[in-house]
């Protein structure tokens, strides 16, 4: 279709003194509009994908006698026609770190206004959300009751998700500026961190590929953001450019998907869609789909990207599992379709093998099921002059024991248990979910354990409801749970646990014991039973074989006495010492859990990935083998090292991205 190229006034030569009002006022966004079946997808292109940059728009910015200072930043990688020097280029590459402010490859002011013209205006400064907090700060921005808002709300998702100057778990960026813990303003100071400076807040395809282009052609710290949920602030960096995904809703239910690999019905979702929003929809066409059980999590960001566990897994696969198709932004700034067909091994790579790694998803096309009815139950056992610890563990200790049971019936549980205080203990269900079954049914599997209750003399007050379709019971439990974020007083790792643990009596009870040292030494153990429903089509994606062989996903939270970097060291070594210590030593076949790791995870590529990193290592070294899409503890990152100068005790992202 039509390339809308550049209108360019002559009187643009003021270029050199840049404020130049009359420049700035004639350059149009870099975009043209492509057929939304311009895809080898089987699902056309939502509108804000086919506003794509083409290389006629590409040679449009170089004909520009106007824009040529700058026209060599923002073509692709493979450009036939580059107006890049080989030597600029190769001066770029052997950089060992990535171009900070201040540095000279860094954009000036009028590069980054270009750019945002190019972008049509969708370049944002990112500031810091505690920032209203701080009296004399470089933002000036000191609001006591903005401040007294952010206090209030610190618990609150949507405060992180809407604002790119904010993290879910806020310890990964430095700390720089934190939110007060009451009042209306902070003491202290606040900087930028390791939040990004600038974000791009995508409303089209082309934005991503000038941001992956410009990114790449100054060796600029890049980064991909959707909700900023990622436990290890993998979604920001210091000095970054941040691509922030999170405006692209759109959802597309699709009646006749058919591929090689799958038939029937799909949404097509847009990289921004959340849980609750995937939820919902598939409410409204009264089908079922999988997310997680935060209903403000991302579906296709880091979700999909990293293995997605979710209350539905056991009867339809992880959250990797769903998706049968992506669209994707490259390092070299094209924009591909990557399916079990399609760029197989990019597909292969990209569901399981982490988000930021690999690309920039815009949209994923995931399956659909058919509505499921669930028994929900919940109970709370709590120690008490009749319920000794040795009866709670007792009775805890039974339930456990019976996951492999559990998990074969195809059900799902969330709990957690926790030492109050010394040998007092607190076990609270929320909830067992039990998809397809009757209360009748979800009774009679339960029926051993409360017997096991009731001759311990312990009554549980189980509150068992059902309901007919999966978001309603969804809505009464796990969507009522405050997922506290917000706070760094908790420093959280995890392992999955694989069904050899279950084998006999022998290793149940050694398992069992690493858990109660676990509980006496965390502020929290959180656990489900869960065990993904069979893959249809074995080996199609890189999950962690450990999600495929396991009965239970642990979350261990190690308590932080002090904020300050020695109580956050201190807190990880807890973790690594004498929480996880046992249960790592006792799962030898086990792996973790990356979008909910250890930040110091050790021997993470095995953990992580198992048997499929050296496979998932050469994939990314044939898509981007200039790192431009770095994470920490992503594959093929262990060449780079992010040097934060220990300023909260354990790794963040507050520090410039180097070669080792
Ligand atoms: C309260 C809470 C509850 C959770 N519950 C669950 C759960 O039930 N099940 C579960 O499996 N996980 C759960 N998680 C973990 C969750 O899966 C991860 O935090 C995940 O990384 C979030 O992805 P996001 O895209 O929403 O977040 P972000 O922090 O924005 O991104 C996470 C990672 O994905 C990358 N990314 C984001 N968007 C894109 C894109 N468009 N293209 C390429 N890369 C991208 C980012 O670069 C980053 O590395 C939970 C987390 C929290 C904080
Ligand atoms: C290559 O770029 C030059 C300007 O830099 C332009 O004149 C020429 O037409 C371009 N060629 C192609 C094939 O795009
Ligand atoms: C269940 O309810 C009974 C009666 O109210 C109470 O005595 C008992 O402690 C409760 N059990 C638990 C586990 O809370
Ligand atoms: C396991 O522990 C239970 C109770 O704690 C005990 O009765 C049993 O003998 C133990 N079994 C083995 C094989 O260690």
């Amino acid at each position: 279709m039509l390339a809308k190229s550049f209108i360019l006034s002559l009187a643009c030569a003021a270029l050199a003194t840049a404020q130049s009002a009359s420049l700035t006022a004639s350059i149009e966004p870099a975009a043209a509009t492509v057929a939304t079946d311009a895809t080898a997808a089987d699902v056309p292109l939502f509108d804000v994908e086919a506003v794509q940059l083409t290389d006629d728009v590409v040679a449009s910015i170089q004909e520009d006698p106007a824009l040529a200072e700058y026209a060599s930043l923002f073509e692709f990688e493979d450009s036939s026609n580059s107006t890049l020097s080989s030597r600029a280029r190769r001066a770029r590459r052997s950089f060992r770190c990535k171009t900070m402010p201040g540095d000279a490859l860094y954009p000036s002011k009028t590069a980054w206004r270009i750019f945002d013209l190019l972008l049509g205006g969708a370049l944002e400064k990112i500031v810091p959300i505690g920032s209203p907090c701080y009296k004399d700060s470089e933002y000036n921005n000191y609001d006591s009751a903005q401040c007294a808002n952010l206090v209030q709300n610190v618990g609150s998702e949507k405060l992180y998700y809407d604002n790119n100057g904010a993290l879910m778990n806020p310890l990964y960026y430095g700390m720089t500026c934190p939110i007060p813990a009451s009042g209306d303003s902070a003491s202290g100071t606040c900087t930028q961190g390791g939040y990004s400076e600038y974000a791009v807040k995508i409303s089209n395809v082309a934005q991503i590929q000038l941001a992956v282009n410009i990114a790449r052609t100054l060796n600029l710290r890049l980064v991909v953001r959707n909700t900023g949920h990622d436990y290890n602030g993998r979604s920001v960096g210091k000095g970054a450019l941040s691509i922030w995904t999170h405006g692209l809703k759109d959802i597309k239910y699709v009646k006749n998907y058919k591929s090689s690999k799958y038939s029937g019905p799909v949404f097509k979702l847009g990289a921004g869609v959340q849980g609750f929003e995937l939820y919902q929809a598939a409410d409204k066409y009264g089908v079922s789909a999988v997310a997680g059980i935060c209903p403000t999590v991302g579906v296709t960001g880091g979700y999909a990207a990293g293995g997605g566990h979710s209350p539905l897994m056991q009867l339809f696969g992880m959250g990797s599992d769903q998706v049968v198709a992506l669209e994707v932004v490259l390092a070299s700034g094209r924009f591909v379709t990557a399916t079990p067909d399609i760029n197989s091994d990019l597909y292969w790579a990209m569901l399981g093998g982490g988000g930021g790694t690999w690309g920039v998803v815009t949209s994923a096309v995931v399956k659909v099921h058919p509505k499921v009815p669930v028994t929900v139950s919940s109970w709370t056992l709590m120690t008490s002059e009749s319920v000794t610890a040795d009866k709670f563990w007792e009775a805890f200790k039974f339930f456990y024991d019976n996951f492999p049971t559990y998990n074969a019936a195809k059900t799902y549980s969330y709990f957690s248990v926790m030492k109050l205080a010394p040998g007092t203990y607190m076990w609270s269900m929320s909830p067992f979910f039990a998809p397809e079954m009757t209360v009748e049914e979800y009774e009679e599997l339960v029926k051993p354990f409360y017997e096991k209750c009731a001759s311990l003399g312990i009554e549980l007050n189980a509150s068992t409801t059902h309901y007919d379709s999966f978001y309603p019971a969804y809505a009464a439990t796990f969507g009522t749970l405050n997922y506290y974020v917000g706070g760094a007083g908790a420093i959280p790792g995890n392992r999955l646990v694989p069904t050899e643990n279950w084998a006999d009596a022998a290793i149940r009870n050694q398992t069992f014991a690493a858990i109660q040292t676990a509980v006496e030494n965390a502020l929290m153990v959180s656990m489900y039973h869960q065990r993904p429903a069979e893959q249809q089509h074995k080996g199609i994606n890189s999950v962690n074989p450990a999600f495929r062989n396991q009965e239970s996903q642990m979350v261990f939270i190690s308590p932080v006495a002090e904020q300050t970097a020695a109580g956050w060291k201190a807190a990880n070594d807890n973790l690594a010492t004498n929480v996880m210590g046992p249960i790592r030593a006792i799962t030898p076949s086990g792996g973790a859990y990356g979008n909910e790791a250890d930040i110091s995870e050790p021997d993470w590529q095995q953990s992580f990935w198992g048997a499929n990193y050296p496979r998932l290592q050469q994939i990314k070294k044939k898509y981007d083998p200039g790192m431009l899409f770095y994470v920490h503890h992503g594959v093929g990152t262990e060449g780079w090292t992010i040097d934060d100068g220990g300023i909260v005790g354990v790794q963040s992202t507050d520090g410039p991205l180097c070669r080792r």
